[in-house]
Parts: C-alpha cells; sequence; structure tokens
C-alpha cells in the first residue's frame, strides 16, 4: 500500500495520541493505596482481578491488531499507543488490589501468559469475516468499537457497585480512557469510510452484526480465565439493567448508519 492514503489530515488520529498523555499525570499517586476491603462486594474484587489481567493481556491481543494493521503505518502506531495505555489500567488496578490486600499471583501471571490467543483467536476472527475481501482494518475497527465501549460500561458498572468513593475515581478515570479509545475507533473507521469505496462500505453493517450476533472478548480465548470463572460473564454481570441498555442501543444506533440502504436515499417511482 506504501503511503497510507485513507487519513488525509495527520490530525485525523494524532490528537488522540496527544490527548492520552494528559490521562494520568503522575502513577506514583497509586504507590500507597489503602482500601476497606469489607465496604467492597466480592464481585467486585473478582471483576478487577479479571480485567487487571485482561488489561496485563494486551501484549497478546497487540499482536491481532498488527496483523490486521498490517501495512497501515498510522493504525500500527495506534496499536503501540494503545497497548500501552491498556498496560497502564492494569498498573492501577494491581495497585487497587494491593490496596484491598488481594494482590494478584504468580500462578495469575503464568495462568495469562501461557495462553494460546494467537491460534485461538486468529480462527475466530477469520471465521467472523462476512466477505474474504473486506479491509481487515475495518473488520478489527468495528470490533473496537464494540470492544471499547463495553469496557466504558464495565468500569462505569464497576465505578457504581464499589461503594468506596476514591476507587470510583479511579474505575471513572479508567471509563473516561475507554471512551477516548472507543472514540479513536469511531473516528478512524469513519475516516477510512471516505475512501474505502461503495464495496465495503456495504460490509460493514453485515460485518458488524456478524461480531455482535457471536461476540467474543479477547479473554475468551484463553483458558485461565474460564478455568477461574473470571471470563466474560463476570465482565457483564456487574452490568444494570439500565448499562445493558445503553450498550445495546449505543451500538445498534451507531452501526445502522452503515446499513447500505441508509447509504443512499431512494429511488423515487
Ligand atoms: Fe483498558
Ligand atoms: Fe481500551
Amino acid at each position: 500500500m506504501g503511503i497510507n492514503p485513507s487519513f488525509a489530515s495527520p490530525d485525523t488520529l494524532d490528537k488522540f495520541y496527544i490527548s492520552g498523555r494528559k490521562m494520568w499525570p503522575d502513577l506514583g499517586e497509586l504507590q500507597n493505596l489503602k482500601f476497606d476491603r469489607s465496604r467492597v462486594p466480592d464481585e467486585v474484587v473478582q471483576f478487577m482481578r479479571s480485567t487487571s489481567l485482561n488489561e496485563y493481556g494486551v501484549a497478546h491481543y497487540v499482536g491481532s491488531y498488527l496483523r490486521s494493521y498490517h501495512d497501515d503505518f498510522k493504525l500500527r502506531m495506534w496499536s503501540a499507543i494503545w497497548a500501552a495505555e491498556e498496560y497502564v489500567h492494569y498498573l492501577v488496578l494491581r495497585r487497587m488490589l494491593e490496596g484491598l490486600g488481594e494482590p494478584l499471583t504468580d500462578e495469575d501471571f503464568e495462568g495469562l501468559e501461557r495462553g494460546d490467543f494467537v491460534t485461538s483467536y486468529s480462527q475466530y476472527f477469520d471465521n467472523i469475516l462476512v466477505s474474504p475481501g473486506i479491509d481487515r482494518r475495518m473488520v478489527q475497527l468495528i470490533f473496537g468499537v464494540i470492544q471499547e465501549f463495553s469496557a466504558v460500561i464495565a468500569y462505569t458498572a464497576a465505578a457504581e457497585k464499589c461503594n468506596v468513593p476514591e476507587m470510583e475515581v479511579l474505575f471513572k478515570r479508567i471509563a473516561k480512557d475507554e471512551t477516548r479509545h472507543f472514540r479513536f475507533n469511531q473516528v478512524a473507521l469513519e475516516s477510512l469510510c471516505e475512501t474505502c469505496g461503495e464495496e465495503n462500505r456495504a460490509l460493514i453493517w453485515p460485518q458488524f452484526r456478524a461480531i455482535w450476533g457471536d461476540l467474543q472478548m479477547p479473554q475468551e480465548h484463553i483458558p485461565y480465565f474460564s478455568e477461574n470463572a473470571i471470563g466474560t460473564e463476570l465482565y457483564t454481570g456487574l452490568w444494570s439493567g439500565e448499562l445493558r441498555s445503553r450498550m445495546i442501543l449505543r451500538m445498534t444506533q451507531y452501526f445502522k448508519k452503515f446499513r447500505p440502504d441508509k447509504a443512499k436515499p431512494a429511488i423515487a417511482g
């Protein structure tokens, strides 16, 4: 492909790289956290173990991003920056767990690291494509919109349920970061759409439906999560009815605009 023709202005995506640098000005503040464990529901602590490991798992996940973005320089750069930002979430959550007296264990890290994510996830990804010719960057970005918004919902739910104001602030700050990630994927997808051609654009809606109908989060492809019952069900288990509705409405309403029948006005007569 050579120089990527898809993102006309360098600022379109670069503003996200810059704004991310302001999110966590001083991680030193997290060194000596102490929380009252008795106030925090067990399900929130379990969720934190799961998501902390999941954020740590970006070292696995970034591989699939780089594969999808193989010759797109800007999006490869995003993958690297994104991975670093998710790793910060791991650091924050790990500190929070330590502050609760519930540290992650050596077994947790080993279980996460030894999971053969690449094979399992690649198969899932290849099987879910609605057309062999679809631009894989688009597929990854559609995934990104869904995954990052579900992260927004998950951390918002944890903030609502944790019962500790200082923890609530940190969960909300992570959720704000996930909102940026969600927006990045939307903006990149829309920007790509400007030059992707009608054929590719017409595949976005069916591709969204295919992913939405068989949504598998990355952690489902690492056995340690299911072996320890800290997988997706736990992740979504905290969501209130209102948050579930927000997830469904936001996603279906957003992707509807890519429906082929919505792209052009109906021909009269
Ligand atoms: Fe994250
Ligand atoms: Fe994220």
